[in-house]
């Protein structure tokens, strides 16, 4: 299937790797990208030196084309980042929350895109008008920091308002080869997907984690916005995105009492960063979006290369969406 983004980021499938902090790493982006889709790297969770080691262990699994996600909410590191994105050989630089024109014009200058996360209307025009060259318009269904417009309503107005410039990519809510269809009906030309591939094989989060996701419905899949209570950057910078979660005992403690929350919020982010170092990120947050109840474990088969399951996922995606 050819469309404006298989073209842009030469590529096989419109089908993109979410980048998802704390899951988006090696085996799961050079699976997708070796498939023919898009892998991007979740980097806003790792430091520089790790992003670098994990670029260069997916570029020993695969020649394909990859990208690299960075919350530009962290101003103080962002610029030393995308220098090493680029040195690495990314081609895609996301953008998970705005992103600066100084880092648009450096990633120009060394040929790489700009992919900017939106999930208003006024913000893919920014983007666009910032020099962005895709925008992927984010569903507030998605896993992960979304906004209030569901996909459905978001995708037909980002397109209108941008798609005459640049590719749209549709994200949030979508699994299948039906959502695929669905958004480029709507004027899209590509996917972005994170909770479908969460429960595969390659991605480096907790089996429970998994399993939560198996077993879940989609409503159990909420914004918890204690979340921003205890760290209010990327929630509260302007872009009013809340995160979304399965719940965990730590959400329901802590959901119940914000306004401590708040106040014990060091202490509170600590217990975050050691869960998620220990992974055990399920004893605290369990991010999914409300496609949780539809997605089925990709199973990598014993004695085949890493990517085979997800590659006959890809193709399979993308044939039903034909
Ligand atoms: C576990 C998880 C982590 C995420 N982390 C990020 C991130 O670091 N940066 C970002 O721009 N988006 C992040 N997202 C959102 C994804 O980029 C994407 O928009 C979303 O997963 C698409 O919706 P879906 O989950 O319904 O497929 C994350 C999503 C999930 C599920």
């Amino acid at each position: 299937m050819r469309t404006r983004l298989t073209e842009l980021l030469d590529i096989e499938h419109p089908v993109m790797l979410a980048g998802m902090g704390g899951v988006s790493y090696s085996a799961l982006v050079a699976a997708v990208s070796e498939a023919g889709g898009f892998g991007c790297f979740g980097a806003s969770t790792m430091s520089g030196d790790e992003m670098v080691a994990e670029i260069r262990a997916a570029k020993a699994l695969t020649d394909k084309p990859l990208g690299v996600d960075l919350l530009t909410a962290m101003p103080d590191r962002l610029m030393t980042d995308v220098e090493a994105l680029i040195r690495e050989g990314a081609s895609v630089f996301a953008a998970g929350l705005g992103v600066p024109r100084d880092v648009i014009t450096l990633c120009h200058e060394h040929n790489v895109l700009v992919l900017s996360m939106c999930g208003k209307v006024r913000h893919a025009i920014a983007a666009v008008e910032a020099g962005c060259d895709i925008v992927v318009a984010q569903g507030t269904e998605a896993g992960g920091h979304t906004g209030q417009v569901a996909t459905l309503p978001l995708v037909p107005q980002v397109v209108d308002a941008v798609g005459d410039r640049v590719p749209v990519v549709a994200a949030g809510g979508i699994f299948d080869g039906r959502g695929i269809a669905a958004a480029l009906m709507l004027g899209a030309v590509g996917v972005n997907l994170g909770t479908r591939f969460l429960a595969s094989k390659e991605a480096p989060i907790s089996e429970e984690w998994k399993q939560a996701i198996l077993r879940a419905q989609s409503e159990q899949a909420a914004k918890v916005e204690v979340l921003n209570d205890i760290s209010p950057v990327p929630g509260t910078v302007g872009y009013g995105t809340v995160l979304r979660s399965l719940p965990t005992p730590f959400l329901e403690e802590w959901s119940a009492k914000r306004g401590e929350a708040s106040r014990e919020r060091d202490r509170l982010r600590q217990h975050l960063v050691s869960t998620h170092q220990a992974g055990r990120q399920h004893d605290t947050l369990l991010t999914a979006g409300q496609t949780a109840d539809l997605v089925v474990y990709l199973r990598t088969l014993s004695g085949k290369p890493p990517w085979s399951e997800v590659e006959r996922e890809v193709k399979r995606i993308e044939g039903e969406a034909r």
